[in-house]
């Protein structure tokens, strides 16, 4: 979470620092603040619920703000430490701004720790001791995450307070965060049809954020954010710099400008003022991701340019013809042409730098849906190479036999 210059991921805390020092207020904006209200479920949305929106996210007052989230378990500190096997680095699971996230087990009825191997397993994230932002920020994720129920948001199991510590436990996600699969050295890169997957994961629980009944703005949409479970279901984690959206004649949010460089809407960055729309635009980023294998902010290719994705990348999006020389050459030609041209002017849409032309999220996510279903013909079709994905869709290229680089060079 929190600004990160120059590499994003893991700097988030120190992080809630200003990008600019330019956030201003505004006579149509309200404030960082929340209000109380029960909330009925979604509409159109089956498998999601509002418990209620959370009193206040940010205080200082632990006791009064975690009660509200009494649907969560409170640990004691010993029985997550009995979890971890004393937070072993053999259960080290990886580490953010935020502290280290370590993999543990517990009952799955009384939810009391059990032989490693044995229950369930949880992930627990434990707030590092000198993380000051961090307070605030896990206050924020306990009450968001304890009151936002969705498919593709993370679940929150229960937290820990006791002293100086603060940690939180979640449902494991075993393959990970998107981050590691898209960037990490030696890892086996994903098919075309599985990143159409997790855009339209992302899309959905974006939606739903943003959904009259919940709206909340999630505000660090980014790769390392975005979890993924046994079917690469994709669900949002990380709810510390989430915020109610503007209500009634406002038109934004005024907040201190936070988020991750590379993935933050440039008005935003500009002005401090958060919409809706400042989430479109990370959501194009990451769909950016997805089409070229490449980081939001990429410290070799920016150099000491500060060269984003999207600023090296919209060029070739605005020009059909180009298009694909931005795709993932490990990709080969899993994709039709038709296929990526779509994909990618719908992250042009989403990447508009006047946020009222970038399309909602609901209309983002209609057209990810069209997209995931048009089985049309791959590029360079290599019958004699064609694998089934665990989805049960056919590749034509191994991974390891992708076409060579063309233009993907910076
Ligand atoms: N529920 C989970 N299940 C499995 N692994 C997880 C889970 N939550 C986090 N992780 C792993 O721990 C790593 C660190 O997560 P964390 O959210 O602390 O940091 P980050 O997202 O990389 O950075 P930032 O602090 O900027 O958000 C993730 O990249 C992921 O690999
Ligand atoms: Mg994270």
């Amino acid at each position: 979470m929190g600004i990160c210059w120059p590499k994003p991921a893991k700097c988030a805390h120190a992080s809630s620092t200003n990008f600019s020092g330019s956030a201003k207020t505004h006579s149509k904006t309200k404030q960082e603040s929340t209000s109380a209200t029960a909330k009925s479920p979604p509409e159109g949305s089956n498998k999601a619920f509002i418990v209620s929106k959370p009193h206040k996210p940010v205080s200082g007052n632990l006791k009064a703000d975690t009660s509200v989230s009494n649907n969560l378990k409170s640990f004691s500190f010993s029985d997550l430490k009995n979890a971890t096997k004393n937070f072993r680095q053999d259960t080290l699971l990886g580490e953010g701004g935020f502290g280290c996230v370590f993999k543990g087990w517990i009952d799955e009825n009384t939810f009391a720790p059990t032989k490693p191997g044995t229950g369930i397993v949880v992930a627990i994230k434990r707030l590092k001791a000198e993380s000051f932002q961090g307070h605030k920020e896990w206050l924020a994720e306990v009450n968001y995450l304890g009151q936002l129920h969705h498919e593709n948001l993370v679940k929150l199991i229960g937290y820990c307070v006791e002293s100086e510590n603060r940690l939180l436990v979640y449902e494991f996600m075993p393959k990970g965060s998107l981050e590691n699969h898209l960037f990490k050295k030696g890892v086996q890169p994903i098919s075309w049809a599985t990143r159409m997957h997790i855009a339209m994961g992302v899309a959905r629980g974006l939606s739903f954020l943003h959904c009259l009944n919940a709206n909340v703005i999630y505000r660090d949409l980014k790769a390392s954010n975005i979890l993924l479970d046994s079917d690469y279901n994709a669900k949002l984690s990380d709810f510390g710099l989430a915020r109610d959206g503007p209500t009634g004649d406002n038109t934004h949010v005024s907040t201190r400008v936070v988020g991750t460089r590379g993935y933050a809407a440039p008005e935003y960055v500009a002005t401090g003022h958060l919409t809706p729309k400042s989430d479109v635009y990370s959501f194009g980023v990451v769909l950016l991701e997805l089409l070229s294998g490449k980081r939001a902010m990429d410290d070799e290719r920016a150099g000491f340019s500060e060269e984003t994705l999207v600023d090296w990348a919209k060029p070739f999006l605005s020009d059909n013809r180009k298009v694909l020389r931005i795709m993932d050459t490990r990709l080969g030609g899993q994709y039709s042409k038709k296929g990526a041209q779509a994909a990618a002017a719908l992250a042009l849409q989403c990447l508009h730098t006047d946020p009222k032309n970038r399309p909602c999220m609901v209309d983002v996510l209609a057209s990810i849906e069209r997209l995931h279903a048009t089985r049309d013909t791959p590029r360079t079709p290599q019958q004699s190479q064609a694998k089934l994905d665990h989805h049960g869709i056919k590749h034509v290229n191994s991974p390891h036999k992708a076409r060579a680089p063309t233009t993907n060079s910076y």
